[in-house]
């Protein structure tokens, strides 16, 4: 048993991992504000099964509050901190970037002191495949040189990585930054492209697709990601003197017209398409090489993308979000998903759903 330190930890990479360190019986300690970047009671969803768990500690506490970090060490016997609390999202950070300057790098830096006071020097942190910017040679190589970012969350990301690169040399923290490549599944944070069109699609509305429908990310299953993590942080715990740069990605890009098409495919709906512009700060492509973080953690990513869509389209139902919109289709009978294999279990499944909805909205 190992007591971790999750930053974020209900967010959507960080309860997700937080479920996976409580399965392996770990020790787990989450520091979160539950910021109203998304609806904060999906964040309380997400942490709903592992409230009561002894093994798990909750601070609804900020980052940028170094007293309120002090606490956390002090009454408890952290061994390794992930690092996952951020003000995220690209385009966001463009109208907002003294707020992102403040969480991600000012908080960045109170987790890093903290850590360095009470001699806990073990750090998994979140990067982003957004360090990378509009670096033509694909696939991305951690050894490439970043330094020309296309959004201020980027910058963030990578003064993180060079501020903990800081905290290796000076005080021998052992690092892994972890350079996650768009990730996906259930939980996925309402504000991403997959969960945005797949609601749009299931209340028959337009999604906007920005550019020509060619630019393309390396979408990775939040399984995979999650895997990535805790073997980055055994990898850690066992070795010293480290600091090691990984793109967790899934090494097989998918273009904007894919995942529309997927999607539609999964849910037998025929998209309306909106075409825009190219959003200033969205990056033209993403494309993991992960040679390295197979060599030295293992890391082998598992889900193709259309299974993946399948296991998030099927949360999304169970979670009863769009009971009305699947009432108004089996209504019309313009949809049958025959091929949808949640829908073998017919009215119960339904009747399930409706109950949950009714719950949420109280
Ligand atoms: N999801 C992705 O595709 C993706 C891709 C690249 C990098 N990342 C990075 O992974 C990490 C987790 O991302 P996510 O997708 O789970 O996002 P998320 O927004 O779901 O999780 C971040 C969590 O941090 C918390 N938080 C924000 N500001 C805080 C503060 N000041 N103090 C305490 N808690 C605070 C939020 O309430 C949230 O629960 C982030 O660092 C993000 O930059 C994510």
């Amino acid at each position: 048993m190992n007591e971790y330190l999750i930053t974020g930890g209900a967010g959507f990479i960080g309860s997700s991992v937080c479920e996976k360190l409580l399965k392996e019986n770990n020790k787990v300690i989450v520091i979160d504000n539950f910021c109203d970047f998304y609806n904060p009671k999906i964040k309380e969803n997400n942490i709903k099964d592992f409230i009561r768990n002894p093994n798990f500690k909750l601070y609804r506490k900020d980052i940028r509050d170094r007293q309120a970090i002090k606490e956390i060490f002090e009454e408890n016997n952290i061994e390794i901190v992930i690092h996952l609390a951020a003000m995220v999202g690209v385009r966001p950070s463009i109208e907002e970037p003294c707020l992102y300057q403040d969480v991600n790098c000012l908080g960045t830096q109170n987790i890093l002191e903290e850590m360095k006071e009470y001699n806990i020097k073990k750090i998994i942190m979140a990067s982003s495949s957004s360090v990378y910017g509009n670096c033509k040679q694909v696939p991305f190589k951690e050894n490439m040189i970043v330094d020309f970012a296309i959004s201020p969350y980027a910058a963030t990301k990578k003064a993180n990585e060079v501020m903990t690169y800081v905290y290796h040399k000076l005080f021998g923290f052992n690092v892994m930054i972890l350079r996650f490549f768009t990730v996906y599944g259930p939980k996925q944070r309402p504000d991403l492209a997959i969960n945005k069109f797949t609601k749009l699609m299931l209340a028959d509305e337009e999604l906007p697709m920005y550019g020509d429908g060619t630019t393309s990310r390396d979408y990775t299953y939040i399984d995979d990601i999650v895997d990535g993590v805790i073997k980055s942080c055994k990898y850690v715990l066992k070795n010293k003197n480290i600091y090691e740069i990984i793109n967790l990605g899934n090494s097989s890009p998918i273009s904007l017209k894919e995942m529309i098409d997927t999607i539609s495919k999964v849910l037998n709906i025929k998209p309306k398409i909106k075409q825009m512009p190219m959003q200033s700060g969205d990056v033209e492509q993403t494309y993991a090489d992960i040679s390295k973080a197979r060599k030295i953690i293992g890391y082998e990513p598992k889900v193709s993308f259309e299974e993946g869509i399948e296991k998030f389209i099927k949360w999304n139902f169970q979670q009863g979000r769009s009971f009305l919109k699947i009432c108004k289709i089996f209504s019309t009978g313009t949809v049958l998903f025959e091929n949808f294999k949640i829908f073998s279990t017919g009215t119960v499944l339904v009747l399930k759903i409706h109950k949950f909805y009714a719950k949420e909205r109280g």
